[in-house]
């Protein structure tokens, strides 16, 4: 019996380009707006498809990818702000728990983060994000030890070119694009995010409800400060290669 095919999402045009013709396309199919392309990847049988931004498309691909192309893993291969002041532009981050950091409540001017789908006044869970098993992560990691991924320009790097690195790690997820010291700074401090996108733990939330994997893949191209909007234009080209090399190389992991 053939394999069930590999869902991978990206978000934007600029991240699904990486995968060029490492994509062998078959057919292709138009649900809900969306275009789902069938064909291997690297040989391995997978659905590509462009998200575009957000939550709610994020949730709403990656339904159509287990309703009906029956997935057996989702993926994400893009790009992300970074969060942890040790990253840089280009590093490369493997989301080992994925977090909303947009769903919760407000109080004064504090939104404290609350499991998605519970009443967001008492905590009736412990439970905060969707973890990736951890033997996968171990796996992923250790294929990904010794890979080295293309060195970063001096401007990305902000000085002196520089090789990426790779780290597993928490990633959060909200419909904004933080632009921000303050709030950058203050989710690493409460979330202990690395890095900050607006997909990955909706992709994480749909996938946990059909209990298969899902691998987030993300790599810097701005590190969310005042600066962000700029840094992603000038850098979301080369960068968002990183996180498309690194999800070629595990692929045969999941
Ligand atoms: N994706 C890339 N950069 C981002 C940022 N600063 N905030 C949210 N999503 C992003």
């Amino acid at each position: 019996m053939s394999q069930k095919p590999l869902g991978l999402i990206c978000a934007i045009p600029n991240e699904i380009q990486h995968f060029g013709s490492a994509f062998e396309k078959e057919s292709e199919q138009d649900i809900a707006g969306f275009c789902f392309y069938s064909g291997k990847l690297d040989g391995v049988e997978t659905i590509l498809v462009e998200a575009g931004m957000g939550k709610v498309n994020a949730a709403v691909v990656t339904t159509l990818l287990m309703e009906h192309f029956n997935c057996r893993a989702i993926l994400f291969s893009g790009v992300a702000g970074g969060l942890d002041p040790e990253l840089g532009v280009g590093d490369v981050v493997v989301g080992n728990k994925l977090i909303q950091h947009d769903y919760g409540m407000t109080v004064g001017e504090k939104l404290t983060a609350y499991q998605p789908g519970h009443l967001p006044i008492h905590m009736p869970t412990e439970k905060l994000g969707y973890e990736v098993n951890a033997a996968l992560i171990d796996k992923i990691m250790a294929e990904l030890e010794d890979f080295e991924l293309p060195e970063i320009s001096a401007e990305a790097a902000g000085g002196t070119k520089r090789q990426p690195v790779i780290t597993s790690g928490t990633i959060l997820t909200g419909d904004q694009f933080i632009g921000c010291t303050v709030a950058r700074d203050q989710l690493h401090k409460d979330l202990s995010g690395l890095a900050v996108e607006m997909e990955g733990a909706a992709i994480a939330q749909v996938a946990d409800r059909y209990q298969v994997p899902f691998i987030i893949i993300r790599s810097l191209s701005d590190l969310a400060g005042e600066e962000s909007t700029m840094d992603f234009i000038k850098f979301l080209e080369e960068t968002a290669g990183g996180a498309a090399l690194v999800l070629r190389r595990i692929i045969n992991l999941v």
